[in-house]
This record gives C-alpha cells, sequence and structure tokens, in this order.
C-alpha cells in the first residue's frame, strides 16, 4: 500500500525512485495505490485546483504502466472506513509524539499561521490509510520512515489494547540504495519545487527536453586520464544510465578515459534517449486526461476495491474494539 500525493506534475526522479518499485510490486503483490488527497487539506485548504491535480497523477501514474485492472487505484476520500479508523487511532496517539514529529516541525515552520489538528495528526491518517488494508509493505522514500514508525507504534498499541487486528507495515523498496535521480544542474536531486529548468517532468514537450538537457552544465573535458569526474559530469552519466542503452553509455565512458569526449555529443545523445522515454509517457497521460469517463471509471472500480478490503478490516476493528452491540 502506498499514498501519492496529489500536487500535479510527475518528474523523472518520482519515477525511477517511486514508480518504477510500484510497477514491479504491482506483478508480486496485492496492492493498493491511493491519491492522497484528504492529507492535501492539511496544507491545502483551498480546493480548486484539486480535481485537476487528482487526475493529472492518476493519469501519470497510468501512463507510466501502473494497471487499474491490477492494483487498487483510487482516492482516499473515496474510502469512507480512513475517516473512521483514523478516529480510532487518534485516541491512541499521544499528542507530545505527534509534536515530536520531524515532518510537523517543518510544517510549522513554514506555515505558522496555519498549525490545524489534521496537520498535527496527519500521521494517523496516513497510519489509517495503511492499516485499512492491513498492509505489511509500504514502499515509500526515505522522508516516510519516521511516519512508518509511527504506524508500527500506533499498531502495537491497537493490538495490546484489543487484540491482534494488524501486522506491523514495513517500508519497502526493491533495491537496497534508493534510486536519487540527479537535477540536471549538478546540485541535488530532481524536485518537483525547485529549479524547474534543472528538472524533467513527464508533461515535458519534446524540445523542452531537449533544451533541459543542453543547459546542464559540463566543461572542457579531462585533460588527463586519471581525472575523477567532477559531480556535474557523474550526474549526466547517472541519468544516460537510466536511459540510454549500455553500448551508448559505455561509449562515452572510454571516451571520457581517453579524454575525447565531446560533451555536445554527449547530451545530444541524452536529450533524444529521453525523449524516447519521456514522450510516450507524455502522449499516453494526455491522452488519459481527455478522457473523463475512463478516469471516472478507474476511480470507481478503485474504489470498489479499496472499500471491499476496508469494510472487511473495519469489522474486525469493530469487533475487537467492543463496539458491536447488536450480538
Ligand atoms: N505522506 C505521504 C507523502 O507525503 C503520502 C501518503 C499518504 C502515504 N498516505 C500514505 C504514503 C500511506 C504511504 C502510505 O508522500
Amino acid at each position: 500500500m502506498s499514498g501519492i500525493r496529489p500536487t500535479g506534475f510527475l518528474h523523472l526522479g518520482n519515477y525511477f525512485g517511486a514508480i518504477r518499485n510500484y510497477l514491479r510490486m504491482q506483478e508480486d503483490f496485492d496492492c493498493f495505490f491511493m491519491v492522497a488527497d484528504l492529507h492535501s487539506l492539511t496544507t491545502h485548504p483551498d480546493t480548486r485546483e484539486l480535481k485537476a491535480n487528482v487526475h493529472r497523477v492518476l493519469a501519470e501514474n497510468i501512463a507510466c504502466g501502473l494497471d487499474p485492472g491490477k492494483v487498487a487505484l483510487y482516492c482516499q476520500s473515496h474510502v469512507h472506513e480512513t475517516a473512521e479508523l483514523y478516529l480510532y487511532l487518534n485516541m491512541l496517539a499521544y499528542k507530545g509524539e505527534l509534536e515530536k514529529t520531524t515532518t510537523f516541525k517543518d510544517k510549522v515552520r513554514l506555515n505558522p499561521e496555519n498549525v490545524n489538528a489534521g496537520l498535527l495528526t496527519y500521521p494517523v491518517l496516513q497510519t489509517a490509510d495503511i492499516i485499512l488494508h492491513r498492509a505489511k509493505y509500504v514502499p515509500v522514500g526515505k522522508d516516510q520512515e519516521q511516519h512508518l514508525e509511527m504506524a508500527r507504534n500506533f499498531v502495537n498499541r491497537f493490538n495490546h489494547r484489543y487484540g491482534e487486528v494488524f501486522p506491523e507495515p514495513q517500508a519497502f523498496n526493491y533495491n537496497q540504495e534508493l534510486v536519487k535521480v540527479p537535477s540536471l544542474d549538478g546540485t541535488g536531486k530532481m524536485s518537483k519545487s525547485e529549479n524547474q529548468m534543472a528538472t524533467l517532468y513527464l508533461a515535458d514537450e519534446d524540445e523542452l527536453i531537449r533544451k533541459k538537457v543542453m543547459k546542464a552544465k559540463t566543461d572542457s573535458g579531462p585533460v588527463d586520464p586519471e581525472t575523477p569526474k567532477p559531480d556535474y559530469i557523474e550526474n549526466l552519466f547517472g541519468l544516460m544510465r537510466l536511459v540510454c542503452a549500455e553500448d551508448v553509455v559505455k561509449k562515452f565512458e572510454t571516451d571520457y578515459a581517453q579524454c575525447s569526449i565531446r560533451y555536445g555529443d554527449m547530451k545530444k545523445q541524452l536529450g533524444e534517449d529521453m525523449v524516447q522515454f519521456i514522450s510516450p509517457i507524455r502522449q499516453k497521460a494526455k491522452d488519459i486526461l481527455d478522457n473523463e469517463e475512463y478516469l471516472k471509471q478507474v476511480m470507481e472500480q478503485g474504489a470498489e476495491k479499496a472499500n471491499r478490503s476496508a469494510a472487511a478490516t473495519m469489522l474486525l476493528v469493530r469487533e475487537a474494539m467492543g463496539l458491536n452491540y447488536y450480538h
């Protein structure tokens, strides 16, 4: 089970960091992927763009290969049991531990005039999302590790007080090291909010992709065969390894080692291979976005699967908690 924030445009970092994991998991497990629209209300109470953002994130994930036939792909707000479980879990969550959460403290610092209770209990809502399906594996990045640790605490408190209902959820990743996709300006990784010219979005047009890649920082190349690659050059090679054929990467590695590398040619090649990679996804996402009827079907189908699983869990929860007064 995992949640995807509906914050608009996905980029290459999202693809290689998260989505590629989802694609493999959908073959190996019974998966629930959820658009976290309720979570977004904790920081974005203005909902005018919510629908468009939800549609976009669904379309882009499907365009990447997430199959709504294989997984439950749904919106958080379509599963009302989430709110019920969230309420029960809130009684087991302490103010002190919630206030200590790193993401909470960051958000308070960034937005001191909107420190609402939903923001404080964000990790409780996230726990409800996960354990509503009694999920064990949660594909998330490092920034979510603390939330998962809190989820395990809430689960253990629940199980201890009311009986074993939930397994302990844990972060899941196929690779030991999470794949980091470097940004094109040689600093940090691709991100939604920072330098947009240094990030390749799955919605970028071909010409823009080429332009961004050509603008990436290079130099006049090594003169000494033993020269280690500067970060910004290593980053370009890193990007090539993601989208270029192996022999192509090897050719440029050899050129580098022999001090005959031409970065202009290398970036041209990288630009073309990026276009080959991104443009079918962009096209497919566009087609899906134009088809509201299809999106509606996807959401309905996802909600049905998620609701079935949630209903089964909530029967166990109410039973364990002694909230069944009819028998
Ligand atoms: N908090 C997650 C994020 O910021 C999104 C999320 C919401 C989530 N519910 C979840 C992730 C459940 C994993 C499981 O990215």
